[in-house]
């Protein structure tokens, strides 16, 4: 298949003629039954119809992903929830004020209209309002829902940019919009809300902080605090290996002075066996390391810097065919919990506690 590429350099709210022209012809590849690739404010999108069964099995073949998999529907417009879910709770009201459109996806009861294929055979359904003004724009001329997954091939880290998206995608599905590097870098926090007690089954960039401080006090999959607990995830996408690289990444948790030693130590030692190593990084410490590749996730004092940067860095290890990776560790509280969630997966939670 031929992928399209559609380029908007204008960005934002203010969109060129052709980007519009470029925007329609998408929706219309969309209505068609077929897929397009788009910016969100969190990371892309893989979108199909949300209504259309067949589109959603095209996800799942696009992606290679196992079709138990629910996918996340994309509106542009709070009304448009009413149509896809069962019941509107209260709760979900109060969260969509204070956070939509923005990085959180809310798990509902599903209505009848809701394609099994799109909800992985679940009678819940996720559903998402994106701030990002271009996927606001494509949802809309689409006719609404757009079902879409994080755009890359199933295993694979999440793509913060186009280049990710073509990297993965590029004749796998009709039409890639590239707007450029992403601006959260972490998938959107989900929230269930079908059960007793609103519960966050993925963190995100909205924090269980933010959500405790709106609704009392919200519950957290025991998996996310407890990852050696034995239990299964209640999003079923959250038991998959996921944004693994291919290299073996280790975390090393500690202060400072004993980590840096304790990484040099080792990548020096796997140096020697052959192996090319890499570590991940804090800018106030990087140059104290010594390996084959070293990469800066950001300063420690700029957690949404670390969180933008997280996938991009284990996708370049890839490139760089690097064998064995050691990263330092973050604090698990506020965005933190997210980036540990999401670097613990990536590292087959391998943690050194020193
Ligand atoms: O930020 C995001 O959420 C991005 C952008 C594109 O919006 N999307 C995204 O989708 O990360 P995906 O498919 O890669 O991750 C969706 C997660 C999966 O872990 C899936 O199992 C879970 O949401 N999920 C979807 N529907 C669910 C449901 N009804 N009940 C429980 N978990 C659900
Ligand atoms: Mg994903």
């Amino acid at each position: 298949m031929d992928t399209k590429c559609l380029h908007i350099k204008q960005g934002g709210e203010r969109l060129s003629r052709e980007e519009e022209a470029g925007l329609r012809q998408a929706a219309e590849i969309i209505r068609g039954g077929g897929l397009v690739a788009f910016p969100t404010e969190t990371v892309y999108g893989l979108g199909g119809d949300a209504l259309n069964p067949e589109s959603s099995r095209k996800i799942y073949a696009a992606k290679g992903r196992p079709s138990d998999n629910p996918l996340i529907i994309h509106i542009c417009r709070f009304e448009d929830i009413r149509k896809i879910v069962r019941q509107l709770p209260e709760a979900a009201v109060k969260i969509a004020e204070a956070f939509w459109p923005g990085p959180l996806t809310m798990i509902l009861p599903k209505a009848p209209i809701v394609p099994r294929e799109t909800t992985g055979g679940l009678d819940t359904v996720a559903v998402r309002f994106p701030s990002h003004p271009v996927a606001q724009k494509l949802i809309a001329y689409s006719g609404g829902y757009i079902a879409a997954p994080s755009a890359n091939l199933s295993g694979k880290p999440s793509p913060t940019s186009a280049k990710y998206v073509i990297e993965d995608m590029d004749g796998r599905i009709d039409m890639i919009i590239d707007d450029g590097e992403v601006g959260i870098g972490l998938e959107s926090t989900i929230l269930d809300l079908a059960s007793d007690m609103p519960r966050i089954l993925r963190p995100g960039y909205i924090t269980q902080e933010m959500l405790d401080k709106l609704l009392g006090k919200v519950d957290i999959d025991v998996t996310i605090v407890e990852p050696d607990s034995g239990q299964a995830p209640r999003a079923p996408g959250m038991k998959y290996r996921h944004y693994a690289p291919k290299g073996r990444l280790i975390i090393v948790e500690g202060p400072a002075e004993r980590v840096i030693p304790y990484i040099n130590g080792h990548a020096a030692e796997n140096q020697r066996a052959g192996e090319k190593t890499g570590v991940i990084g804090t800018a106030e410490v990087l140059e104290q390391y010594h390996a084959d590749v070293v990469k800066c996730i950001g300063s420690r004092k700029d957690e949404e810097t670390i969180a933008r940067n997280l996938f991009s860095v284990l996708r370049e290890f890839d490139d760089e065919n690097v064998t064995s990776i050691y990263s330092e560790s973050f604090p698990a509280q506020g965005l933190g919990q997210a980036i540990m969630n999401r670097l613990l997966k990536a590292a087959g939670h391998r943690i050194v506690k020193l």
